[in-house]
């Protein structure tokens, strides 16, 4: 659904997100990443469990939340990826009580 408009273009740093080891370019945010590597949902509500996406990508609407290097409630649009990062979907309010 997402791709990029430009190939990568400058430095990149690999991350792995739910598992797979991907190259992206270095300062792209977590949820950029996740997005154009067709996670397809980066969390779950804590109610329904029903799949959620970023939507608004600006640090307002917190459907990003994601488990970034083991912590939970992460908002993947505010937060740039960094080298041997680790990406996780956020299952209901994260965390082990998830
Ligand atoms: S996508 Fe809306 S807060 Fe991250």
């Amino acid at each position: 659904m997402f791709k990029r408009l430009n190939e990568i273009e400058g430095p990149t740093v690999t991350i792995n997100i739910e598992g797979a080891d991907v190259q992206v370019p270095e300062g792209e945010t977590v949820a950029a990443a996740a997005l154009v590597h067709h996670l397809g949902y980066t969390r779950t509500t804590s109610l329904s469990g029903a799949p959620r996406s970023p939507l608004c990508m600006m640090g307002v609407c917190f459907e990003c939340l994601m488990e970034v290097d083991g912590s939970p409630n992460q908002q993947a649009c505010q937060v740039q990826v960094k080298a041997g990062m680790t990406i996780r979907r956020q299952q209901g309010v994260g965390g082990t009580d998830a």
